[in-house]
Formats: structure tokens, sequence, C-alpha cells
């Protein structure tokens, strides 16, 4: 389509009056056909392509061709991609019309709508438990794995920035042999033994760009996935130390999909199909549909059913759940068949210090005011809630302490004032809910240089300095800023933001998976991009920022974390299956925070536990994922009996398989052999005097491998959980030799309430405990969250 309008403009340009008369014409059917056009892709079963074609592509173009009456659009502009591995078709560009026609095709199977894909947007890797580089001793996982050397983490993204230190080569290893990628969308000699792969994927205006990342996000997720040590790495001082990635050694291969963070889903696939041709091992997408485009079925759901090819070809795939928390049901990616991932906030906190007057005393609180500032002292005064500055006293210069009232009216109107009156800093004292939130949504960076307390941890000793102060005392303070804490309590916490489970197009299996560290990550940036913008006493008064390292939060950052993990298990591992490597990092993952006390959930400002639904299994802990003791495994096969119980027709089963020979339907199953449970139960209705039964008990199969010591012995212990009684038969499990596999059952049954309810329908709850089974006279726990409810989650 758009190759057709160039060649009109340049027509237009060159051409004589009798051309220039024909064209309205042309150029009105040109416009009409565009308008109604919408992007698809088209799943074809390829047992029907006639023999006279020698590659799909031309079968698909011969499709194409037949659509449209001569003189029409020719069919190669039409064609946007046509897909090799993971979807037997193509996506394309066609009226409805022309789509009508595509469906009496022969062969055709089923379309999907293309949809926008969006980004999910030197401490955390220490805060996973890995340390050491640059002279320390490496951890267990790190020797295991030898920092995930030979292995190619593939991400899917908005491009790289190849210059950034994190992608240099010192220390790498050779590009391994069995690699068939290449440089594609960039000077060749911009790639080394770090990045050893990037492509650009985003043909659907006809574009081809470059792979270079011009937001930024492709960059921080690449290095924090694999970037190599690079010492002296902070953020304006904020986080100092050695960055790194969590698979140092590994090699990174860049497949850009969005441009300016926007791109599809077709492309997106396309990606996928090409990372696999490629020979990635890991696939780490930080990416996924808008909060409007979560899709309700595996089977409309085109990454899905891309994901399901790269599972098939053992490559491991780490998504980002999204943004959308902390309502529930909001994952925008969530397939059974890949590793989803929460986010969770860190024990690193940044933070500035305000010294008052000339008395040595200080107190402190959150910032991340990254602008150079003079600590110079500077006179200090309170203005109440700041939602009126204009009361005389001018603020210039000075620093303004302002007091939350109102928390709706909020911050954005509090510090417009303070710009407009030229003050100099400012002192927020809020309440511990805006604090919070000020962490999540602000990352606490502001344009005027500014700190955040409450009035517990520092308010009221500000006050009451200002107030106490006399004539003979003038009152005054110090602010300093740039100062790193690595004892932020309670830690880790879910992110508020973080998408909540159940899985809108799988609720039979739980999801998320995992959480990683995914709030106010440090990673590298484009030098081009900017990074913060700050208050300036010149013209036009304020200045833009640039920085190699930032420091950013989203689910985008916590899932890199997971797709390193996953590198350095498979570098230990290299036969285990993807799900035998998720299984692992799920089974030991942490569900006690840094204070031995649940983790708690940001969504509820920390009042309440996290269950699975928030974080999966827990926060990822690496040094025990290589060595899990047993695992949970599966196989294409096993996620087919999902779908068949799902209920999807073998022909839609097709999609995802891509094989000519019918899906294998006879054993039909909802209980995947997932290293999670999720028991949905209907609300009771006590108007109703017999309660179908079954509706009270819901019973558990699995199979455990064991991949620890030849002979291994494990107990069942199992978390109390609220309103169930649970028996696991057999409690005991005796290992004999190394690759036996077990199997056990779990049974939840619902236990009466004592008293009876006064409401005809019973309340929603959701219960929730771990199975674990622990190693009798070893240290492995294989631990599962467990999670039991009745809601429908219906928002
Ligand atoms: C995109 O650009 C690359 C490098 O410039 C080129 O090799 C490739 O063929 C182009 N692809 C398309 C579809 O134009
Ligand atoms: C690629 O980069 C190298 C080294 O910077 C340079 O010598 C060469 O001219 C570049 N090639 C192109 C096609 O830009
Ligand atoms: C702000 O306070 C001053 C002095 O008390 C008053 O004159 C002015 O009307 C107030 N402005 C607003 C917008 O309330
Ligand atoms: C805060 O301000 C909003 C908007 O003006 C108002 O609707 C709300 O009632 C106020 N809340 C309190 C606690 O004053
Ligand atoms: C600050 O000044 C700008 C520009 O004059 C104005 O638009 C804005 O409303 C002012 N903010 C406040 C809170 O008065
Ligand atoms: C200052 O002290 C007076 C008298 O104790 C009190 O009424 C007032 O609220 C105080 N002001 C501040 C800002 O704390
Ligand atoms: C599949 O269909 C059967 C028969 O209609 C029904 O009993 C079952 O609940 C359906 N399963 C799912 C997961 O929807
Ligand atoms: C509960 O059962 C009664 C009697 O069968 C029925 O009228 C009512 O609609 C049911 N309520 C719900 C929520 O299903």
């Amino acid at each position: 389509m758009a190759s057709q309008s160039n060649a009109i403009f340049s027509l237009l340009t060159t051409t004589t009056i009798l051309l220039l008369l024909l064209l309205p014409f042309n150029l009105n059917s040109s416009l009409a056909s565009s308008s109604s056009s919408e992007h698809y892709i088209i799943f074809m079963d390829s047992a029907a392509m006639p023999k006279v074609f020698s590659t799909k592509h031309h079968w698909h173009l011969a499709i194409l061709s037949s659509l449209t009456a001569a003189g029409g659009t020719p069919a190669s502009s039409k064609l946007i991609h046509s897909y090799s591995h993971v979807i037997d078709g193509f996506s394309c560009t066609l009226t409805s019309s022309e789509l009508d026609a595509l469906r009496n095709s022969d062969g055709y199977l089923h379309s999907i709508k293309d949809v926008p894909v969006k980004p999910y947007t030197t401490h955390s890797v220490e805060f996973l438990g890995l340390r050491g580089g640059g002279g320390c001793s490496a951890s267990a996982a790190w020797e295991a794995s030898n920092y995930g050397e030979g292995m190619i983490i593939g991400l899917i993204d908005t491009g790289v920035w190849p210059e950034s230190r994190s992608f240099g080569d010192h220390g790498m290893g050779p590009v391994p042999a069995r690699w068939r990628g290449e440089c594609a969308q960039f000077n060749a000699s911009l790639c080394n033994k770090k990045l050893i792969g990037a492509r650009s994927f985003h043909l659907q205006g006809g574009t081809n760009s470059s792979a270079r990342d011009d937001t930024g996000h492709g960059t921080h997720t690449a290095s924090t996935a694999a970037g190599n040590f690079v010492a002296g790495a902070s953020f304006f001082g904020y986080g100092p130390g050695t960055a790194k990635g969590v698979a140092p050694r590994a090699h990174v291969a860049m497949y850009k999909v969005l441009q300016a963070d926007e791109g599809f889903a077709s492309d997106t696939v396309k990606a996928i199909d090409q990372a696999i041709e490629d020979g990635v091992d890991v696939l780490s997408m930080s990416v996924g549909p808008g909060s409007d485009d979560i899709v309700t079925s595996l089977y409309d759901d085109p990454v899905a059913i891309a994901t399901f090819a790269a599972m098939e070809k053992n490559v491991f795939v780490s998504m980002a759940g999204g943004n959308y928390g902390p309502d529930p049901k909001t994952l925008g990616n969530s397939s059974p068949w890949t590793l989803v991932v929460a986010a969770g906030s860190t024990d690193r906190e940044f933070r500035a210090e305000l010294h008052l007057g000339n008395r040595g005393v200080s107190v402190s609180g959150l910032s991340l005011y990254p602008g150079s500032y003079v600590s110079a002292q500077a006179p200090i005064v309170f203005m109440g809630d700041c939602l009126n500055t204009t009361t005389g006293e001018s603020l210039k210069d000075k620093i303004v302490v302002c007091q939350e009232k109102n928390q709706t009216l909020g911050l954005g109107y509090q510090l417009s004032n303070l710009l407009n009156s030229s003050a100099a800093g400012a002192v927020f004292i809020v309440g511990a809910e805006s604090l919070k939130s000020y962490v999540e949504r602000l990352n606490m960076q502001t344009w005027l240089p500014a700190v955040f307390m409450t009035l517990e941890e520092g308010g009221e000793e500000v006050k009451k300095y200002i107030n106490c102060s006399s004539k003979n005392e003038p009152r005054v303070a110090r602010l300093r800023f740039g100062i790193t804490n690595l004892d932020g309590r309670p830690a880790p916490m879910v992110a508020g933001y973080s998408s909540r489970g159940p899985s809108p197009a799988s609720p039979y299996v739980l999801k998320p998976d995992i959480m990683g560290p995914g709030s106010l990550i440090l990673a590298a940036w484009p030098p081009t991009v900017e990074v913060a913008t700050v208050t300036d006493s010149n013209p036009p008064f304020y200045s833009t920022l640039y920085s190699d390292y930032k420091i950013e939060s989203g689910t985008s950052m916590a899932c890199p974390h997971l797709a390193g993990v996953a590198a350095l298990v498979k570098k230990a591992h290299p036969d285990w299956s993807p799900a035998a490597i998720r299984s692992a990092m799920m089974t030991t993952a942490d569900a006690l925070d840094l204070s031995d006390e649940p983790i708690k959930d940001f969504g509820t400002l920390g009042k309440t536990a996290a269950t699975g639904l928030d974080m999966g299994a827990g926060q990822v802990n690496t040094n025990k994922a290589v060595d899990p003791g047993l695992v949970y495994d599966l196989h294409a096969s096993d996620y087919v009996s999902l779908l068949c119980a799902m209920n999807f027709t073998k022909n839609q089963i097709k999609a995802f398989t891509r094989s000519s020979s019918a899906a294998d339907c006879s054993n039909p199953s909802l209980d995947l052999n997932y290293p999670s449970f999720i028991a949905l139960f209907a609300k009771k209705n006590y108007s109703t005097s017999c309660q179908p039964s079954n509706l009270q008990v819901a019973e558990f199969h699995r199979t455990l491998t064991n991949v620890g010591e030849a002979t291994a012995c494990y107990r069942a212990v199992v978390t109390p959980l609220k309103r169930f009684v649970t028996r696991v038969v057999p409690e005991k499990l005796e290992f004999k030799h190394k690759g036996e596999k077990l199997g056990y059952k779990l049974v939840l049954e619902r236990v009466e309430e004592e008293e009876s309810p006064p409401a005809d329908e019973e309340e929603e709850f959701v219960a929730s405990g771990y199975l674990k089974w622990v190693e009798v006279g070893g240290t492995h726990v294989v631990q599962s969250p467990i999670v039991a409810t009745n809601s429908k989650f219906e928002l």
C-alpha cells in the first residue's frame, strides 16, 4: 500500500498534465481501499497447499493475488509477513470484503485482527542473591552456570543502544557456532561478542528501520538480563556500583518490534519466528497489549500461539505480566507455556537528607531528584498545604515545607505553585499512603529539588524546628541528594501496579508464575534519550538531563531478570525443558520477605500478605533455582490435553500445533502438571437445599521428577488453608534414582462454616497457602503456592 502511494506521489512531482487529469481517479480508489483496510493474522492449514508452490511464501502471495481484481493492490504489498515456525500463515492488509473472500479459500483456518502492543514500563542483582564479579567470589548460581556463558538471550523490545558499556564484550566467550542470527539492521561493526544480533520488525507502515533503541526501554531490559560488568555506573549518584546483568556472560540478540514505544502483534509474532530460527535459548518479552486489548481466549491471541511454538522448540519464554494492577484478572500476558512475571520492590531506597540550622539535627526522606544541586544553606519556611502560595511572602530561593491536607488535590498542584514561586527546594510531608504511591508512580523524581517524608519520620521534627526558632537564630536548612540506602523494609513487596491473576484466558493455570525486582531498577540507557527534566535558573528555566544509566519501574524490568535466571539454570542444566526450568525457579522462590514475614502486597499498601494471584510462587531465588531437587516437567502434548479440556476444537488446536495430524484429545485434562495450584469453586447458594458435592472438593494429580541426589526422601507439608482441609496422598515420596518420577495427589475439601451464613449467597473468598515437599535429611524444599477461590473476579 505504502509503496503504491509513494509511486503516485512521485508521478505527481514529475509528470504532465495529462497524467494529472487521470490522477483523481487513482487517488480516490486508493484512499477508499486504504481507509477500510485492516491488518490481520491469517492461519492456514498447510496440508491444503497445492504442490505447485515451492514455498509457503509463494502460496501466501498467490492467495492474496486471487483476492483482488486486475489493477488492484498487488499481493506483495498486501502481505506483511509470512511466518515460518510459529504460525502456519501470514499477516496482511485486507478490506472486509477481501477478508470474506479469503475465508472461502482452501485451507483457511482462522484470522485474528492485529492488535497494538506496548512496553510494560545495580543493586537489584545483589538483591537476587547474586554477588561477585570484579574480583569478588561468584555466587552459587554464577558458579554453577559460569555466569551464563554461551547462552543466548533474545529480547523482543524497542531496540538497543549498541555503544552502551553494558554491551561491551570484554571477557565474553566466542559467538556460539550454532548462532544463525545477524546484525541485520545495524552497521554490523556495532555488534560484538556480547551483542550478537539485532533485527527490526516494523513493516506495517512500510518502514524498515534501524534496530537502534529510540526510547531506552530495550537497552534497559537487555542490560538487565545480560549486561556486562560496568564499574562506576549510577543515576546521578543514585545506586552507585558495578552495573551488571543477571547473566553477565550470556549473549544478547535484540528483536526490535516497537518504534517510539508502539508496535503490533503481527511484528511481534514475526520476531518470535525469527528468534527461533536464529537459535536463541531464552526470549524476554517486556511487551504486551494495552489494558483494553487484553485477550480472553488463547485462540485469539497470536502472541500466545507463537510462544507455543517457542516452547515446542525448547526456547524458554519470560513475559512481563503487565502494569494494570492491583485489580484482579489484569494480566496482559498469561499463557500456560510461558513464564509470566510479576514485579516487586527491592530493599534499595533513594533518599535525601535535610540538615536543620546549625545544630547538627538532620532528618531524611525519599527522593530521586537528579539535578545538580548546591547543598547551600537556604531559609526554610512552612506553607501549610501549599495550595495557595500567593500570601505575600516571597518564596524565592527558599526551601518550602508543604504538608499534605487533601490527597486528591495532590502533589502536581503543589509543585506547580512552588515552581511558579521560584522556590529553591521543597519538603513534602505526606501520609504513608501517598508516600508509597509517589514511589510507584513518580519514582520520586521531581523537577524541583524535593524530598518526601511522613510526619512521623521527620516531618514533625521539621515543623518543630521552624516553629521554635527565635529571631537570633534564623530558620535555615540544607538539602543533600543522592543517598542510597540498602535497608528499605519491608522488602520485597508486590508492586501495586503489577498485574494480577487469574489469567483472563486460562484461569485453570495459576498466573502470574513468579516475581522479580521491578521497581526502581538501574540499567543501561541511550545517552540521547532524556531521563529527566529539572528546573534551571536561566531561561527557559528548565533543562533536560541525559545519562548512560537510568532507574525505571514496571513488570518490564522484572521480566528480563527472570530471563537472565532462566539462562543460568539452562546453562547449568542444558537438557532441561522450559517447563523444568520454570519449575526450578518457581519451587525455590521465596514466599517470605527479608524480615522473614510473608511478602506483603503494595496494592493494599502493605496491609495484607500477597497471594499466588499477586506474585505466583514468590520472589525468585537464583542460587536455589539451579538446584531445585525435584521438578514438575511438562511437554507440548500436556498443553494440548489442557487445550482439549478447555473445549477448543481440533481445528482450533491446529492453530497452536501447526500439525496437520489431528490433535490427540484422548486425555483431556485441566489438571496440568504445574508447580502451582488454583482451585476454582462456584459460590454456594444457601437457598438451594442440595449442593452438588463435587463442587466442594478439588483434586490435583502431580508427578515430580528427581533431579537431585540419586536417593532422596521428601515429606509433604501443607500450610493451613482457611475454609479447607487438605490431604496429600502419599505424604512421603522416596526416590531411588536420578530421573525417577513419582506421583501424588493433593485434595482440598471445603469445611462448613459453623454458623449458618446470613445471606443467600456466599461471600467471595481467596484462600491461599503452600504445599512444600521437604527433603528428609537434606536441604531441598520444593514449594508450590495454592489458591482456592469462589470469586469470578468480575471487574
Ligand atoms: C530491511 O533493511 C535491511 C538492511 O538495510 C535489508 O537487508 C532488508 O532486506 C530490509 N527488509 C525489507 C523487508 O525491506
Ligand atoms: C561501519 O562502521 C565502520 C567502523 O565504524 C566504518 O568504518 C564503516 O564505514 C561503516 N559502514 C557503513 C556502511 O556505514
Ligand atoms: C491566597 O491567599 C491570599 C492571602 O490570604 C488571598 O488574598 C488569595 O485570595 C488566596 N488565593 C486563592 C486562590 O485562594
Ligand atoms: C479533597 O478535595 C476534593 C476536590 O476538591 C474534594 O472533592 C474532597 O472532598 C476533598 N477531601 C477532603 C478530605 O477534604
Ligand atoms: C503556574 O504558572 C503557569 C504559567 O503561568 C500557570 O499555567 C499555572 O496555572 C501556575 N500554577 C499555579 C498552581 O498557579
Ligand atoms: C507552632 O506553634 C504554635 C503554638 O504551639 C501552634 O499553634 C502552631 O500550630 C505551630 N505551627 C506549626 C507549623 O507547627
Ligand atoms: C467443556 O464442555 C463440557 C461439556 O459441555 C462442559 O461440561 C465443561 O465445563 C467445558 N469445560 C470448560 C473448561 O469450559
Ligand atoms: C440460588 O438458588 C435459588 C433457588 O434455586 C435461585 O432462585 C437463585 O437464583 C440462586 N442464586 C444464585 C446467585 O444463583
